[in-house]
């Protein structure tokens, strides 16, 4: 089956494919892919950017410190995670070592871009109502263009087919800040921003 010509019929059949995907060539340092997961039939859809060290490990995404964080962010928002279906942008890790430390990077557009027709892919077969995308590349893929976050953050947007997407902060963007009470201040933002959506989905 050309992953081009035929679209796959079930998640389980796109991840088969996405398993062997070297359309770039992130895949040869990666580990593995780390494909989306969770219910076919969610009607959220959480996108972050790349799987980091432990999915890499792992092959599931946001099972590592950000997903930490973010299981606790949707626990304060009231989102189920299981109900959802999770994934990123670009599905394999990209990294720089730093002796035996994988250090990650990010994606660059070219590759967010090339990665698209996967997540494309994911969201024909689950038909979320809306999506969550957490950071810059995660918005870049979901809406095809490139905003800013600040520019956009916190509004329910419309894409061209009519689902509603949320753009806010990633979750790794959270740990790294440094000081203690912007932390809390910022952790609670996003918490505001993921309730706005659960609100949407009512
Ligand atoms: N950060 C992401 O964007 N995705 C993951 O899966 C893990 C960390």
């Amino acid at each position: 089956i050309s992953q081009d010509e035929e679209g796959a019929r079930t998640l389980k059949d796109l991840s088969q494919l996405a398993a062997g995907c070297e359309k770039c060539p992130l895949y040869q340092d990666a580990s593995q892919t780390v494909f989306g997961e969770g219910r076919a039939d969610a009607r959220l859809m959480i996108v972050g950017e790349q799987p980091g060290d432990q999915e890499d490990i792992a092959g599931a995404p946001f099972v590592g410190p950000a997903g930490q964080l973010l299981d606790e962010c949707l626990s304060a928002a009231d989102i189920a995670r299981d109900e959802a279906y999770v994934t990123n942008a670009v599905k394999h890790f990209k990294f720089e070592l730093r002796g035996k430390r994988r250090i990650h990077q990010s994606p660059r557009v070219s590759e967010i871009d090339h990665c698209r027709w996967w997540l494309n892919e994911e969201r024909r077969l689950v038909q979320p109502d809306l999506i969550i995308a957490l950071g810059a590349s995660a918005a870049r893929s979901v809406l095809g263009r490139s905003v800013r976050i600040a520019d956009v953050r916190g509004e329910i947007l419309s894409t061209g087919d009519g689902t509603r997407v949320l753009v806010t902060v990633h979750p790794s963007f959270l740990l790294r800040l440094q000081d203690r009470q912007a932390q809390q201040r910022e952790v609670a933002r996003f918490v505001e921003d993921l309730r706005l959506a659960q609100s949407h989905l009512n």
